[in-house]
């Protein structure tokens, strides 16, 4: 990679900046001054520092997001508040986006990376990566309702849901509530399988993606990066669920 790019995501500034190191010798690769912002780098084995100091370089980040409602789930929007508004700036330079893709009014559980191979992985079809959500709905849910999720139900358009999970939980403060699991991603999926069983969502959260469960301890709009074995779950192509 380009000498500038590596430092500027490395954290030492714009490429403008990085240019201003650059021409005043600040900058060395395996010792010798570096001047010039294309010289190709291979981080993995060139060593660069800037006024002495060693560059760590990261190429990529894995953030857990407790998504708040009424924020969209998008990299930038013109009028409306995006996921990426509430990082702290030194993540930005990374550029994360989102992996999939929550509704404004749906909270939890949302990955930010710039690992496209990951987002990916976790977003094909193929891989049935399972997602739970609790799902909060206005009429209670019946076994044969929550059979009928589990085996699949048409939400439109000619297409039956592949298996899923559906849990009755308590009723608590009056609200009837279960946790649905399903592999798909389709556009407003659980909202859509819940009004094909006669029901209508409240209020849907997600809890789970992979193996990787939402920190309870993150507040909505809280972050924090993934700890190494939340990602290599994330990583492990099989899951336990
Ligand atoms: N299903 C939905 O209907 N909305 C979401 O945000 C996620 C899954």
């Amino acid at each position: 990679m380009r000498l500038d790019k590596l430092l500027a995501h490395s954290g030492y500034g714009s490429r403008k900046d990085v240019k201003k190191m650059l021409k005043n010798g600040a900058v060395r690769v395996g010792g010798r001054i570096a001047k010039d912002a294309k010289e190709q780098i291979d981080p993995a084995a060139d060593e660069v520092t800037v006024f002495g100091e060693p560059v760590i370089y990261r190429e990529f980040i894995y953030l857990m997001m407790n998504k708040p409602q009424g924020v969209l789930s998008a990299t930038e929007d013109s009028r409306q508040e995006t996921i990426i508004d509430l990082l702290d700036p030194e993540y930005l330079r990374f550029e994360p986006f989102p992996v999939g893709r929550l509704d404004k009014d749906t909270e939890g559980l949302l990955l930010l990376t710039n690992d496209g191979q990951l987002a990916h992985q976790l977003l094909s079809p193929k891989k049935h990566v399972p997602k739970t959500y609790e799902v909060h709905v206005e009429k209670p849910v019946t076994k044969a309702a929550a059979d009928q999720l589990e085996s699949g139900v048409d939400i439109g358009e000619g297409y039956v849901t592949k298996p899923a999970k559906a849990v009755i939980l308590e009723n608590e403060s009056g609200r009837h509530k279960l946790l649905l699991t399903i592999t798909e991603g389709k556009f407003h999926q659980v909202k859509r399988m819940l009004k094909a069983v006669g029901n209508e969502v409240v209020y849907l959260k997600r809890l789970k993606m992979g193996d990787v469960a939402l920190d309870a301890e993150l507040a909505a709009g809280g972050y924090r990066e993934l700890t190494e074995s939340e990602l290599a779950a994330l990583k492990n192509k099989k899951h336990s669920d």
